[in-house]
């Protein structure tokens, strides 16, 4: 009778472990469109030809490991009526050169090959080159063409089978004393992760295969809204990419005016909002697609298709969101240290929007205002 029900227990366990590694199989997060198994680029394709020998090796590994351990389990278990010592190996000299050696050798050939894809991975291209320069900053990331002098913000558009000389920084060289945390630039299809590091300049090469658009995202933790400080690689065929380096070359397509007499054209009532009233200015330009800034560069906003680092697309019901109330979208520093007794501003506490509702340190925005400054913003294509 105890044998039976134990042998029940032991059929009851075989079916809960093989349940469960069935259920686990089926593991299977949301397609979240990254994925590093699946690279669309030369460099992470290397990154990908040695990552699954690697993996191979590891699971041989571990399946001779764990067969050699449960072989010894079952062959050498207690046994009624069997008490005395298995024969004693202890300081057998072929075992100990065998263990030691085998390992080390596989450890040889992984490394050989991996040392070999970092360098190949660090090696500076040459030909036909695109330079841009990444700045991270919390939390949204500014792309600067220096060679075309363009600047945009969390959508980084590049040219297929291009090579993309990628300069990461989190100090931006245009604004003299602004210096970020350290934050990790990763497009999961298109290379490995590179950190951003305040007072170096790391560099990466990125190249897309084909026209797509390739999710981004920052990979160290840099503060509050770190999850949310996401980026697109838009990869277009090279005279797309032609096109739209010189669609944001040109002036803003609604320009601001020189004087204040003539404020209300063609800008309009919105020129007076962002420059005067709420005062945008000091963080964003509207007028200049070659200058850094604070906050992202919104001379060509309404080219873009989404915003708030690449949380968020963009439409205008979310835009006059946004404008209202940007903190309460994505968590910001801004949400009450500008109010009185916080600390002061240039102490580097306040980051982000701040709030334009009555809570906020801001004015407060109407509805009204906010649907004016989200058409013109807009209409800046
Ligand atoms: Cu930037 Cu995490």
């Amino acid at each position: 009778m105890r044998e039976r029900s134990s042998r029940a227990r032991r059929w009851i366990a075989a079916v809960v472990v093989l349940g469960a590694v069935l259920v686990l199989a089926g593991c299977r997060g949301p397609d979240n469109g990254q994925n590093s198994l699946k690279p669309d680029g030369p460099a992470a394709e290397k990154i990908d030809n040695l990552f699954v020998p690697v993996f191979f090796i590891a699971v041989g590994v571990a399946v001779l490991v764990l067969a050699g351990v449960v072989w010894v389990a079952v062959r050498y278990r207690q046994r009624p009526g069997k008490n005395e010592n298995p024969k004693q190996i202890h300081g057998s000299t072929p075992l100990e050169i065998s263990w030691t050696v085998v390992p080390a050798l596989i450890l040889v050939v992984v490394a050989f090959f991996t040392i070999r894809t970092i360098f190949d991975l660090a090696e500076k291209p040459s030909g036909d080159v695109v330079d841009v320069t990444v700045v991270g900053k919390q939390w949204w990331w500014q792309f600067n063409y220096p060679d075309e002098k363009v600047v945009t913000a969390n959508e980084l558009v590049i040219p297929t089978d291009t090579k993309v000389r990628v300069k990461l920084t989190a100090c931006d060289d245009s604004l003299p004393g602004e210096c970020n945390v350290i934050h990790s630039f990763w497009v999961p299809e298109l290379a490995g992760k590179v950190d951003v590091v305040p007072g170096r300049e790391n560099k990466t090469t990125i190249e897309a295969d084909r026209a797509d658009t390739y999710l981004g995202q920052c990979a160290e933790y840099c503060g509050l809204s770190h999850a949310n400080m996401r980026f697109r690689v838009v990869a277009v065929a090279p005279d797309e990419f032609e096109t739209w380096i010189k669609d944001q070359q040109r002036g803003p397509t609604v320009p601001f005016q020189s004087g204040p007499e003539d404020a209300q054209e063609p800008a309009g009532p919105a020129q007076a909002m962002v420059v005067g009233k709420y005062e945008c200015t000091n963080c964003h330009t509207f007028d200049d697609s070659s200058a850094s800034t604070y906050g992202p560069n919104l001379t060509h906003l309404g080219s873009r298709t989404t915003f708030a680092s690449g949380y968020y697309e963009l439409t205008r019901d979310r835009l006059i969101e946004w404008l209202l109330d940007a903190p309460s979208l994505i968590p910001m520093e801004s949400q009450d240290c500008r109010k009185p007794g916080a600390p002061a501003l240039d102490d580097g506490t306040c980051v982000g929007m701040p709030s334009f509702t009555k809570d906020g340190p801001g004015p407060v925005m109407s509805h009204e205002d906010a649907e004016t400054i989200a058409d013109y913003l807009l209409s800046l294509k």
